[in-house]
């Protein structure tokens, strides 16, 4: 399932966010790739720890801390501190598959990858290709959306990035552990959730909101792990 998340951040704080990026050194985006994806990975990120990259980090795991419906599609457990790329002069991320575990730089923990997420930093006016395609069991998905809005997807998809032809695809990327561990168990409670919020919406005061509500609830302490 792919999920897209609307004004994450707002103008503001992309404008800021480019303000750094586009003042920061960027080096090779070999450095995060596994033995298998680093042969098809041709753009650069920010150095992984830099201040920049802390700095535009902490900002994102706040503005997704308080976002209901990254919440509710992600039922997220941990967040890898989030990296940043940049792609121009028709640099490219071939088909690749992102590893299972990453271990969290500078500690002994580490963080299955169950969701990936990509959060667009230039508008898709500001340049041409540069789209993320996604392949999963129901066919192949695509995205490139404004500014300050984000896609989550299976960790488990094969994905790439187009070449980007003209201007510049600034963006992050990074990796959800999920308390619910499948995607498929973790679609239908998403699913079952935004369905009661439709019901809750048009009929507030029905009983069978509070019931399903429980049916949400005791789901999730049937499948979660926290
Ligand atoms: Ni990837």
């Amino acid at each position: 399932m792919m999920v897209r998340i609307p004004d994450v951040l707002t103008a503001e704080q992309v404008r800021r966010c480019r303000e750094v990026m586009e003042s920061a050194e960027w080096v090779d985006g070999a450095v995060t790739a596994g033995h298998q994806s680093v042969k098809t990975k041709n753009n650069m990120q920010l150095p992984e720890g830099s201040p920049a990259a802390r700095e535009l980090g902490d900002l994102i795991i706040d503005a997704l801390s308080r976002n209901p419906l990254f919440i509710a599609a992600a039922l997220p457990l941990k967040i890898f501190p989030p990296l940043f790329n940049r792609y121009r002069d028709g640099e490219t991320f071939g088909l690749h598959v992102d590893n299972a575990v990453r271990p969290l730089r500078g500690t002994p923990y580490r963080i299955r990858s169950d969701l990936s997420a990509t959060l667009f930093f230039a508008d898709p006016t500001e340049y041409d290709g540069g789209e993320l395609v996604v392949e999963d069991t129901y066919g192949t998905h695509t995205a490139k959306l404004p500014a300050g809005h984000m896609v989550l997807y299976p960790a488990s998809s094969l994905h790439r990035v187009e070449p980007v032809t003209r201007g510049t695809r600034f963006a992050s990327f990074f990796w959800i552990q999920s308390m619910v561990r499948d995607d498929g168990a973790r679609s239908l409670l998403f699913a079952l959730d935004m369905a009661i919020q439709d019901v809750a919406r048009a009929m507030p005061d029905h009983a069978s909101v509070v019931r399903l509500t429980n049916v949400y609830h005791n789901l999730v302490r049937r499948w979660a792990d926290c």
